[in-house]
């Protein structure tokens, strides 16, 4: 929730606006009567992607803009700029205003970043107000020193966008164990063209690649998913999100992002073979038989396994219907991989139509791990915490 305050720095808010949407954070905005005066509202509503919310009462539509639930919906609320007389309404409880009225329900970390001329800022009214909020365990953004709007130059500069984002991120996510680490996961079928309207696939939903995804992403890695064709969105925006069709895209794409990548988890079922020629015309009923010559696919995580360097994980999954340890280990040889994530067909709850799971996690070094069956995410949840104290390529 980002609150904005009538002064001259309100037109910072909306970069503000647009770094946190780019980092993945749902954001709204609550100006005050007289920050309209300084940045439109429309201008923050289309950054944002959300309406801009000015008064208790919309005044179009009637409807109530309740700040209790506000209040309780936020992660943060950050108050940038803040004016003096925001500081002092703050400091002494009054809540004339939808922004105020928000900031008493809040019960999440608060950011004020305060923004006035020098003299106002250092007026011993405004420095008591901010001592104040300090003490209630807001957290203050220094205003910087430098060129004022009144032309006058000293303390009172809205602290620069950019490091109130950095604040932000830090505070959040400082302690996340994948902080700084990129991660590659793909997800679901891929289709094969066999003419213009059909194609050869598979049954996977994209559910355990997704989960992982949102698992990595959830412990702070930056995470790309690449996706065949599925109904399934991401929940954590941070997740950059490709979807591609066919095994030849996703080849594409896959080594477009792998070089850069610490962890890799290739959770899509990937067609092996794809009609050698595929028809320029939808192909007409004709005889009784019809042959589609099939030539193979890129292996993209053998690609992968041979191109490995120190310092990046990768790992596979097998769907297995026989001689499943035996297959998933030679596998994980052959590929070149840290750890093959095994799911057995024969195993009632796991596999591809199911929201559930059970698998045997292979290890390079030969350990073996069996996750009992649970949900997509809880298991997707458990490989990725695996991976963070077992790790044997970081
Ligand atoms: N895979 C891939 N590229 C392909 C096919 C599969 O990257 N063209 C990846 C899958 O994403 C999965 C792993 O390889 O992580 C295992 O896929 P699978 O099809 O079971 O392996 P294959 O080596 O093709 O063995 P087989 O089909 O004979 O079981």
């Amino acid at each position: 929730m980002l609150g904005v305050t009538g002064s001259i720095a309100a037109y910072k808010s909306a970069l503000l606006v647009r770094l946190l949407v780019k980092a993945g954070a749902e954001v709204k905005v609550i100006m005050t009567p007289s920050a309209s005066d300084f940045v439109t509202p429309l201008t923050l509503s289309v950054l944002s992607k959300n309406p801009v919310l000015t008064a208790f009462t919309d005044a179009e539509s009637g409807q109530w803009n309740n700040h209790i639930d506000l209040g309780l919906w936020a992660d943060a609320l950050v108050i940038a700029p803040a004016t003096a007389n925001t500081l002092a309404a703050m400091a002494d409880g009054v809540c004339d205003n939808l922004l105020l009225a928000v900031y008493l329900s809040a019960r999440c970390p608060v950011f004020i970043s305060p923004a006035m001329d020098l003299d106002m800022l250092k007026h011993p009214g405004t420095q008591a107000n901010i001592a104040k909020l300090r003490t209630y365990g807001n957290h203050i953004i220094a205003p910087t020193d430098g060129e004022l709007a009144s032309g006058l130059s000293g303390e009172g500069r809205m602290e620069e966008p950019e490091n109130i984002f950095s604040i932000l991120d830090n505070f959040f996510h400082a302690n996340l164990p994948l902080r700084g680490k990129r991660a590659l996961v793909t997800a679901g079928s891929t289709y094969e063209a066999i003419d213009p309207v059909r194609f050869f696939g598979n049954r996977s939903s994209g559910t355990m690649g997704f989960a992982l995804a949102e698992s990595l992403a959830n412990l702070g890695a930056d995470v790309t998913l690449i996706s065949g064709p599925t109904h399934l969105n991401v929940e954590n925006r941070s997740i950059r999100l490709i979807r591609i069709e066919s095994a030849s895209e996703m080849h594409a794409e896959c080594m477009k992002y792998f070089p850069e990548m610490e962890f890799t988890i290739m959770a899509a079922a990937v067609a092996d073979y794809r009609p050698e020629n595929p028809a320029g015309e939808k192909i007409k009923k004709k005889n009784d038989s019809l042959s589609v010559s099939l030539v193979a696919t890129a292996d993209i995580l053998k690609e992968m396994g041979a191109k490995k360097k120190a310092g990046q994980t990768l790992i596979g999954f097998a769907l297995e219907t026989e001689n499943e340890t035996e297959n998933a280990k030679s596998k994980l040889d052959k590929k070149n991989l840290d750890y093959i994530i095994l799911n057995s067909l024969r195993d009632e709850g796991a596999g591809f139509n199911s929201d559930t799971n059970r698998v045997t996690i292979f290890g390079r070094n030969g350990t073996e791990t069996v996750l009992s069956l649970k949900s997509k995410t809880d298991i997707a949840k458990e490989i990725i915490n695996l991976l963070i104290s077992s790790n044997p390529s970081q």
